[in-house]
Protein backbone atom coordinates (compact mmCIF):
# COMPACT_ATOMS: atom_id res chain seq x y z
CA UNK A 1 0.00 0.00 0.00
CA UNK A 2 1.29 3.36 -1.09
CA UNK A 3 1.37 6.15 1.48
CA UNK A 4 1.40 9.92 0.70
CA UNK A 5 3.02 12.29 2.99
CA UNK A 6 2.80 15.98 3.01
CA UNK A 7 6.29 17.50 1.40
CA UNK A 8 6.33 20.00 4.38
CA UNK A 9 6.67 17.18 6.56
CA UNK A 10 8.36 15.08 4.97
CA UNK A 11 12.19 13.92 5.34
CA UNK A 12 14.69 15.04 2.91
CA UNK A 13 15.02 11.79 1.56
CA UNK A 14 13.48 8.90 -0.58
CA UNK A 15 10.74 6.87 2.13
CA UNK A 16 8.80 5.21 -0.03
CA UNK A 17 6.02 7.75 0.38
CA UNK A 18 4.83 9.68 -2.02
CA UNK A 19 4.93 13.08 -1.35
CA UNK A 20 2.28 16.13 -2.14
CA UNK A 21 3.26 19.30 -2.47
CA UNK A 22 1.21 23.06 -2.93
CA UNK A 23 1.16 26.41 -4.29
CA UNK A 24 5.04 26.90 -3.15
CA UNK A 25 6.02 23.62 -4.44
CA UNK A 26 4.24 24.37 -7.70
CA UNK A 27 6.05 27.80 -7.76
CA UNK A 28 9.38 25.87 -7.32
CA UNK A 29 8.68 23.66 -10.07
CA UNK A 30 7.72 26.49 -13.10
CA UNK A 31 10.73 28.74 -11.63
CA UNK A 32 12.91 25.22 -11.98
CA UNK A 33 11.70 23.75 -14.89
CA UNK A 34 11.64 26.93 -16.82
CA UNK A 35 15.15 27.26 -16.59
CA UNK A 36 15.73 23.60 -18.02
CA UNK A 37 13.23 24.12 -21.15
CA UNK A 38 14.66 27.61 -21.39
CA UNK A 39 18.50 26.29 -21.57
CA UNK A 40 17.25 23.44 -23.92
CA UNK A 41 15.45 25.74 -26.09
CA UNK A 42 18.77 28.14 -26.46
CA UNK A 43 20.60 24.63 -28.12
CA UNK A 44 18.17 24.51 -30.16
CA UNK A 45 20.25 26.86 -33.09
CA UNK A 46 23.66 25.42 -31.34
CA UNK A 47 23.46 21.62 -32.29
CA UNK A 48 24.87 21.74 -35.72
CA UNK A 49 26.95 19.30 -37.36
CA UNK A 50 30.60 19.80 -36.00
CA UNK A 51 29.45 20.99 -32.29
CA UNK A 52 30.87 18.24 -29.45
CA UNK A 53 28.81 17.09 -26.78
CA UNK A 54 30.87 18.69 -24.31
CA UNK A 55 30.24 21.67 -25.73
CA UNK A 56 26.81 21.34 -25.38
CA UNK A 57 27.52 20.03 -21.63
CA UNK A 58 29.72 23.36 -21.38
CA UNK A 59 26.95 25.49 -22.69
CA UNK A 60 24.79 24.08 -20.01
CA UNK A 61 27.18 24.52 -16.92
CA UNK A 62 27.55 28.40 -18.50
CA UNK A 63 23.63 28.68 -18.42
CA UNK A 64 23.85 27.27 -15.04
CA UNK A 65 26.17 30.13 -13.41
CA UNK A 66 24.20 32.67 -15.69
CA UNK A 67 20.88 31.90 -13.75
CA UNK A 68 22.08 31.05 -10.44
CA UNK A 69 21.38 27.46 -10.52
CA UNK A 70 23.22 24.16 -10.00
CA UNK A 71 23.20 21.41 -12.00
CA UNK A 72 21.49 18.23 -10.09
CA UNK A 73 23.73 15.61 -12.00
CA UNK A 74 26.73 17.37 -11.27
CA UNK A 75 28.62 14.98 -8.82
CA UNK A 76 25.45 12.74 -8.35
CA UNK A 77 26.41 9.07 -7.80
CA UNK A 78 29.96 10.13 -9.39
CA UNK A 79 28.52 11.55 -12.40
CA UNK A 80 30.39 14.70 -13.20
CA UNK A 81 28.58 16.81 -16.22
CA UNK A 82 26.15 18.85 -16.28
CA UNK A 83 24.23 17.26 -18.93
CA UNK A 84 23.49 13.90 -20.35
CA UNK A 85 24.43 13.55 -24.18
CA UNK A 86 22.52 10.80 -25.71
CA UNK A 87 23.60 10.00 -29.46
CA UNK A 88 22.27 7.41 -31.88
CA UNK A 89 21.83 4.42 -30.51
CA UNK A 90 22.66 5.49 -27.23
CA UNK A 91 19.09 5.41 -24.99
CA UNK A 92 20.02 7.76 -22.06
CA UNK A 93 22.99 8.38 -19.81
CA UNK A 94 25.20 9.80 -22.71
CA UNK A 95 28.50 11.12 -21.27
CA UNK A 96 29.14 14.22 -23.01
CA UNK A 97 32.31 13.86 -24.65
CA UNK A 98 34.94 15.73 -27.21
CA UNK A 99 33.35 13.82 -30.24
CA UNK A 100 31.94 16.17 -33.04
CA UNK A 101 28.19 15.70 -33.98
CA UNK A 102 27.61 14.99 -37.44
CA UNK A 103 24.88 15.40 -40.34
CA UNK A 104 22.41 12.79 -39.72
CA UNK A 105 22.99 12.81 -35.91
CA UNK A 106 19.92 12.52 -33.57
CA UNK A 107 20.71 13.53 -29.74
CA UNK A 108 19.06 13.86 -26.81
CA UNK A 109 20.23 16.09 -24.43
CA UNK A 110 18.90 15.86 -20.56
CA UNK A 111 19.15 18.62 -17.84
CA UNK A 112 18.01 19.11 -14.52
CA UNK A 113 18.75 22.57 -12.72
CA UNK A 114 18.17 23.15 -8.88
CA UNK A 115 17.01 26.19 -7.99
CA UNK A 116 16.14 27.15 -4.36
CA UNK A 117 16.34 22.83 -3.67
CA UNK A 118 13.38 22.53 -6.61
CA UNK A 119 14.67 20.02 -9.53
CA UNK A 120 13.37 20.99 -12.84
CA UNK A 121 14.26 18.39 -14.89
CA UNK A 122 13.59 17.77 -19.03
CA UNK A 123 15.15 16.18 -22.09
CA UNK A 124 14.49 16.57 -25.56
CA UNK A 125 16.00 15.38 -29.07
CA UNK A 126 17.70 17.64 -31.33
CA UNK A 127 18.40 16.64 -35.05
CA UNK A 128 21.89 17.68 -36.18
CA UNK A 129 21.69 18.90 -39.79
CA UNK A 130 19.51 16.65 -42.19
CA UNK A 131 18.37 13.18 -40.78
CA UNK A 132 17.14 10.33 -42.07
CA UNK A 133 13.44 9.59 -42.72
CA UNK A 134 13.95 6.61 -40.06
CA UNK A 135 15.09 9.01 -37.54
CA UNK A 136 12.71 11.59 -38.00
CA UNK A 137 9.31 9.78 -37.61
CA UNK A 138 11.53 7.69 -34.39
CA UNK A 139 11.93 11.60 -32.81
CA UNK A 140 8.00 12.63 -33.82
CA UNK A 141 7.08 9.43 -32.44
CA UNK A 142 8.67 9.94 -29.18
CA UNK A 143 7.70 13.16 -28.46
CA UNK A 144 4.06 12.07 -29.08
CA UNK A 145 4.52 9.35 -26.66
CA UNK A 146 5.46 11.48 -24.49
CA UNK A 147 2.13 14.11 -24.79
CA UNK A 148 -0.11 10.90 -24.92
CA UNK A 149 1.64 10.22 -21.15
CA UNK A 150 0.87 13.28 -20.33
CA UNK A 151 -2.60 13.51 -21.38
CA UNK A 152 -3.50 10.31 -18.64
CA UNK A 153 -2.16 12.86 -15.92
CA UNK A 154 -4.98 13.92 -13.72
CA UNK A 155 -6.58 13.09 -10.40
CA UNK A 156 -7.97 9.53 -10.76
CA UNK A 157 -5.99 7.93 -13.11
CA UNK A 158 -3.11 5.72 -12.23
CA UNK A 159 0.33 5.34 -13.17
CA UNK A 160 0.15 2.19 -14.99
CA UNK A 161 -2.55 4.30 -17.35
CA UNK A 162 0.46 6.39 -18.26
CA UNK A 163 2.63 3.70 -19.26
CA UNK A 164 -0.20 1.60 -20.72
CA UNK A 165 -0.89 4.40 -23.01
CA UNK A 166 2.49 5.26 -24.34
CA UNK A 167 2.92 1.69 -24.79
CA UNK A 168 0.09 1.03 -26.97
CA UNK A 169 0.77 3.95 -29.11
CA UNK A 170 4.47 3.52 -29.49
CA UNK A 171 4.01 -0.30 -30.26
CA UNK A 172 1.09 0.24 -32.40
CA UNK A 173 3.78 2.18 -34.49
CA UNK A 174 5.92 -0.50 -34.40
CA UNK A 175 8.43 0.71 -31.76
CA UNK A 176 9.35 -0.28 -28.95
CA UNK A 177 9.63 0.97 -24.99
CA UNK A 178 12.58 0.94 -22.92
CA UNK A 179 12.07 -1.13 -19.77
CA UNK A 180 15.36 -0.89 -17.66
CA UNK A 181 14.56 2.75 -17.11
CA UNK A 182 11.55 5.05 -16.01
CA UNK A 183 10.28 8.57 -14.80
CA UNK A 184 10.21 9.33 -11.45
CA UNK A 185 8.68 11.84 -8.52
CA UNK A 186 10.57 14.95 -8.61
CA UNK A 187 10.64 18.14 -6.50
CA UNK A 188 13.23 18.66 -3.58
CA UNK A 189 14.59 15.34 -4.20
CA UNK A 190 16.13 14.46 -7.97
CA UNK A 191 14.79 11.00 -8.21
CA UNK A 192 11.61 9.70 -5.46
CA UNK A 193 8.72 7.88 -5.32
CA UNK A 194 6.57 6.78 -7.51
CA UNK A 195 8.19 4.84 -10.22
CA UNK A 196 6.25 5.81 -13.86
CA UNK A 197 6.61 3.33 -16.14
CA UNK A 198 6.37 3.79 -19.86
CA UNK A 199 4.77 0.18 -20.28
CA UNK A 200 2.09 -1.03 -18.17
CA UNK A 201 -2.04 -2.06 -17.63
CA UNK A 202 -4.49 0.84 -17.10
CA UNK A 203 -5.65 1.04 -13.91
CA UNK A 204 -1.91 -0.30 -12.02
CA UNK A 205 -0.15 1.48 -10.39
CA UNK A 206 -0.18 4.39 -7.86
CA UNK A 207 -3.63 6.47 -8.31
CA UNK A 208 -2.77 10.55 -8.88
CA UNK A 209 -3.73 13.06 -6.63
CA UNK A 210 -3.21 16.83 -6.72
CA UNK A 211 0.24 17.71 -5.83
CA UNK A 212 2.03 14.62 -6.96
CA UNK A 213 4.93 15.62 -8.81
CA UNK A 214 7.21 13.48 -11.17
CA UNK A 215 8.42 13.52 -14.55
CA UNK A 216 7.19 11.30 -17.42
CA UNK A 217 10.88 10.80 -19.85
CA UNK A 218 10.06 7.47 -22.69
CA UNK A 219 12.40 6.00 -24.45
CA UNK A 220 11.77 4.54 -27.68
CA UNK A 221 13.82 2.41 -30.09
CA UNK A 222 13.04 1.55 -33.68
CA UNK A 223 14.37 -2.04 -33.14
CA UNK A 224 14.20 -4.03 -30.10
CA UNK A 225 13.65 -2.74 -26.53
CA UNK A 226 16.83 -4.67 -24.97
CA UNK A 227 19.64 -2.14 -23.74
CA UNK A 228 23.22 -3.00 -21.71
CA UNK A 229 25.09 -0.22 -19.67
CA UNK A 230 28.51 -0.09 -21.27
CA UNK A 231 31.69 -0.52 -18.98
CA UNK A 232 31.89 3.20 -18.37
CA UNK A 233 28.75 2.35 -15.96
CA UNK A 234 26.51 5.18 -17.55
CA UNK A 235 26.18 5.09 -20.84
CA UNK A 236 22.65 2.83 -22.03
CA UNK A 237 22.85 1.32 -25.23
CA UNK A 238 20.53 -0.75 -27.10
CA UNK A 239 22.44 -4.34 -27.41
CA UNK A 240 20.41 -4.19 -31.13
CA UNK A 241 22.08 -0.53 -31.86
CA UNK A 242 18.77 0.68 -33.81
CA UNK A 243 18.30 4.21 -33.12
CA UNK A 244 16.62 5.25 -29.59
CA UNK A 245 15.18 8.27 -28.79
CA UNK A 246 13.78 10.51 -25.71
CA UNK A 247 11.81 13.20 -24.61
CA UNK A 248 11.17 14.57 -20.90
CA UNK A 249 8.65 16.71 -18.77
CA UNK A 250 8.31 17.52 -15.47
CA UNK A 251 4.46 17.31 -14.23
CA UNK A 252 2.78 18.30 -11.60
CA UNK A 253 -1.01 16.63 -11.17
CA UNK A 254 -3.66 19.80 -10.40
CA UNK A 255 -7.22 19.35 -9.58
CA UNK A 256 -8.30 18.94 -13.13
CA UNK A 257 -5.13 17.30 -14.99
CA UNK A 258 -1.45 18.61 -14.89
CA UNK A 259 0.67 21.46 -15.40
CA UNK A 260 3.66 21.15 -17.34
CA UNK A 261 6.48 22.69 -15.62
CA UNK A 262 9.36 22.41 -18.53
CA UNK A 263 6.70 23.35 -21.43
CA UNK A 264 8.10 25.01 -24.87
CA UNK A 265 7.04 26.09 -28.04
CA UNK A 266 10.12 23.39 -29.34
CA UNK A 267 8.34 20.74 -27.54
CA UNK A 268 4.70 20.41 -29.23
CA UNK A 269 4.15 17.83 -31.54
CA UNK A 270 2.99 19.28 -35.15
N1 LIG B 1 18.23 13.52 -15.78
C1 LIG B 1 18.16 12.08 -15.75
C2 LIG B 1 16.71 11.75 -15.48
O1 LIG B 1 15.90 12.12 -16.27
C3 LIG B 1 19.05 11.48 -14.72
C4 LIG B 1 20.48 11.59 -15.06
S1 LIG B 1 21.41 10.99 -13.76
C5 LIG B 1 22.98 11.09 -14.33
O2 LIG B 1 16.31 11.23 -14.47
F1 LIG B 1 23.73 10.89 -13.31
F2 LIG B 1 23.14 10.22 -15.29
F3 LIG B 1 23.19 12.28 -14.82
CO1 LIG C 1 14.18 12.38 -15.06
CO1 LIG D 1 16.25 14.04 -17.04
Amino acid sequence: MIEFIDADAAPARNTGQVRLYGPEGFAGMRAAGGLAAACLDELEDMIVPGITTQEIDDHVLQFAERHNVVPATLFYRGYRKASCTSVNHVVCHGIPAHKALKDGDIVNVDVTYILDGWHGDSSRMYRVGEVRRAADRLLNVTLKALEIGVAQVKPGNTTGDIGAAIQTYVEGERCSVVREFCGHGVGLLFHDMPNILHYGRPGDGVRLQPGMIFTIEPMVNIGRPHVKVLSDGWTAVTRDRSLSAQYEHSVGVTEDGCEIFTASPYMVSR
